[in-house]
């Protein structure tokens, strides 16, 4: 892959959803996060250098290991400064609006800002109430699109491409922004889309198009290509759903025999950070049928894509 063709194939100042992509644009980003990874491996990026001159903030609200660091490589990789925002060393614990923060940003000459917050909806609102070019790295239990982005490219280079495919995501799917990405881009890209878990963690699922809610793990799993777990948020479930993760884990935790009831071959993932011996067992993790660390190390390329396909 040569870096003149790895231009950006998608033309959109902001990234806020996987929601507003058509199946043309997801797969274009995803053929240019390989084409870019490709030339990350070759020591040409350089050439590509589609950030070169630029500033780009990365002002996450909420912890992040993964995501920030991807978004960090991502933007120096292809040329850019970076600046890290540090919220609380910031103005922000002074009481700067989520607005003047990011319009400080934007008049210090930073061009794009990746916002993680736990609001949903806060990326929107940044993006009409600047002038920045706004990637969204999380937004409460709203939206990740590149970890949909990162998930699918995953997804596709393991089980190919993902028509009638039929992916399982099991757990606390209601609190979990993962999982709504991941459904609108799965399910554009042409899978079948089951969850599973908890009552209280699958409401109004089943209102979604195309949405199954199987009422056990047993038959969310039934010929499943891939299971999805996701972390168990005790920091937006507030005890809700399950009276405790013992009795989460006894009913839907994952394991290598609860695996055998998946299609043969199935993939297992989860969008980190795992809690371990919660959703899946430690030997599930490191199983060969684990997907998770390809996932985090495809985190870099789907983001330099991202990043090179914002428009000007
Ligand atoms: N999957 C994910 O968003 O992980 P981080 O919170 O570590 O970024």
């Amino acid at each position: 892959m040569t870096p003149q063709a790895v231009a950006g194939t998608w033309s959109r100042r902001h990234l806020l959803d996987v929601d507003e992509l058509s199946r043309g644009e997801l797969e274009a980003l995803l053929d240019q996060a390989v084409a870019l990874r490709e030339c990350r491996a070759a020591g040409t990026l350089g050439e590509v250098a589609a950030l070169h001159g630029q500033a780009v903030g990365l002002a996450f609200y909420e912890g992040s290991t993964r995501t920030r660091v991807s978004f960090e490589l991502a933007a120096r990789e292809l040329g850019a400064t970076v600046v890290n925002l540090e919220v609380a060393g910031s103005s922000v614990p002074k009481g700067e609006s989520l607005a003047d923060t990011l319009r400080t940003l934007e008049r210090t000459g930073i061009g794009t800002v990746v916002l993680r917050h736990p609001a949903s909806g806060a990326p929107y609102l940044a993006a009409r109430a600047t002038g920045l070019r706004i990637v969204n790295g999380g937004d409460g239990t709203h939206a990740h699109p590149t970890q949909a982005l990162t998930d699918a490219l995953t997804l596709r280079e393991v089980i190919g491409p993902l028509d009638g495919r039929r992916i399982a995501i099991v757990g606390d799917v209601t609190h979990s922004r993962v999982a709504r990405s991941g459904i609108h881009a799965f399910s554009t890209l042409g899978a079948r889309i089951v969850v599973a878990g908890p009552p209280a963690w699958v409401g109004g699922f089943g209102r979604w198009p195309g949405v199954v809610v199987a009422p056990s793990l047993r038959e969310a799993l039934d010929g499943a290509d891939a299971v999805m777990a996701l972390r168990v948020q005790l920091e937006r479930a507030a005890g809700g759903g399950v009276s405790s993760l013992g009795e989460y884990t006894a009913g839907w935790g994952l394991t290598e025999e609860r695996m055998a009831w998946a299609a043969p071959g199935a993939v297992l993932m989860h969008p980190g950070p795992t809690n371990e011996g919660v959703e899946l067992t430690a030997e599930l993790t490191a199983s060969p049928r684990s997907l998770i660390g390809r996932q985090v190390a495809n985190g870099v390329a789907v983001r330099m894509a991202v990043f090179s396909s914002l428009a000007s």
